[in-house]
């Protein structure tokens, strides 16, 4: 017998929705994906050729290597989270599949079923989906302009949680970032009651405006104790290099390397040799001009996308500024099923976007949406949002 959580299904149901927003007559603010025409091509085309030109490195690169990751590019890992504050050591870090693999593995460390998992109100669908698999029981924490709001986490650790799930920069699905003061609060709160943050890190580095805060693996000071640390970091390339290479990865106190390392070995041995030393070569070749690159293409895209929304959404619909990441959230008037408009918005106005709910781990938020400004063309943009302000118009004055 299959069990499906109410999510799940809600989730799926919007699958169904969105296999549409593919058509190129649909205008797909929907996808939670990079925009591919910034991927660095002519770099890849560069760096696997030579890394097969090179004898040595090339062979190497084709066979079997440790599950903890390699060491060259666990070092880079290392030397870049300490550019930003971070000091830890390549014993800490653990290469996966992508992030989404570091959560998997972290569901089956520290979930079981009945046990608590703080996320934040609306978070990041594809960990749920990954924290789900253990059936554990969600406690939702409210947000403010700041960040998780003081006291329900507070009331969240108090009430028996010792694991929460957060995403202090530019938060998928909201674009949301913690303020440095709740950053620290959310740190003491977590200390005092011995609890674990899984900081989610994607798209920290996607950053538009103004200096980048620390993260709150940066204020989790260690004192250079390997075995020490109130959070767990996970960390990609998705959002920076390419998706497809699979390469994210862990950083966690050694106690919690040791046992993923062992579940790594059972799962699937180690993240692909290959993948690992071409992410190093295009890592090295290509930070930090390509970064540089991204953020301005990506910030051209959310200014578009703000100058549309205050263009034409009426006042009734509010929305994020986000400062980075791929996303802006909306809120809607309450009348307003988000799932019942994304039906008539692919008909009506050919725009896809991602109703709120599925992101919400109590289900509510019926009246949000997601909406990604990565992907689209600067006038299409523009364009698309025009005629989703018009239906909403249209709908809420029905
Ligand atoms: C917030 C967040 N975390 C983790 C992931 C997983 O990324 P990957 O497995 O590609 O590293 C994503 C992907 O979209 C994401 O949005």
């Amino acid at each position: 017998m299959i069990v499906r959580d109410a999510r799940a299904l809600i989730a799926s149901e919007i699958r169904d929705l969105l296999k549409v927003a593919d058509r190129p007559e649909i205008t797909s603010f929907a996808g939670g994906v990079p925009d591919p025409s910034l991927f660095p091509l002519g770099d890849f085309r560069a760096v696997y050729s030579d890394l097969m030109a090179d004898e040595a490195a090339g062979r190497r690169s084709l066979q079997y290597s440790i599950s903890e990751g390699l060491p060259a590019l666990r070092q880079w890992i290392v030397d870049d989270l300490a550019s930003s504050g971070a000091v830890r050591s390549v014993d800490n870090i653990l290469i996966t599949c992508g992030a989404q693999q570091g959560l998997d593995m972290l569901a089956r460390l520290l979930l079981e079923p009945g046990r608590e998992i703080v996320v934040e109100k609306p978070s990041y669908l594809g960990a749920m989906q990954a924290f789900s698999m253990r059936r554990p029981t969600y406690v939702g924490v409210n947000m403010d302009e700041d960040g998780p709001v003081v006291a329900e986490l507070e009331a969240a650790f108090k009430g028996g949680a010792r694991v929460a799930y957060l995403a202090p920069d530019f938060q998928n699905p909201t674009g949301r970032s913690y303020s440095l003061e709740r950053r620290l609060a959310v740190l003491e709160i977590a200390r005092q009651h011995g609890a674990v943050i899984l900081e989610d890190a994607a798209y920290s580095r996607l950053i538009y405006d103004g200096d980048a805060l620390p993260s709150l693996l940066a204020l989790d000071e260690t004192h250079g104790d390997q075995n020490a640390g109130t959070v767990i970091q996970l960390g990609t390339f998705s959002k920076t290099l390419v998706p497809a290479l699979r390469i994210g990865w862990l950083c966690a106190p050694r106690p919690v390397i040791e046992r993923l390392v062992l579940m790594k070995q059972a799962g699937d041995l180690h993240v692909s040799t290959i993948n690992q030393e071409v992410a190093l070569r295009a890592a090295r070749k290509l930070f930090p001009a390509h970064l540089g690159i991204l953020r301005d293409a990506y910030r051209t895209k959310r200014d578009t996308m703000l100058a549309a929304l205050d263009e034409f959404m009426p006042d009734s619909v509010t929305y994020t500024r986000p400062e980075g990441g791929m996303f802006i959230w909306l809120t809607l008037p309450e009348n307003i099923d988000s799932r019942q408009l994304l039906e008539q918005a692919l008909v009506d106005a050919q725009v896809a976007f991602v109703p709120g709910q599925a992101f919400f781990c109590d289900q509510s938020g019926r009246n949000t949406a997601r909406l990604s400004f990565a992907t689209e063309k600067l006038d299409r943009i523009r364009a698309g949002i025009e005629r989703l302000a018009l239906l909403i118009r249209r709908v809420h004055n029905q």
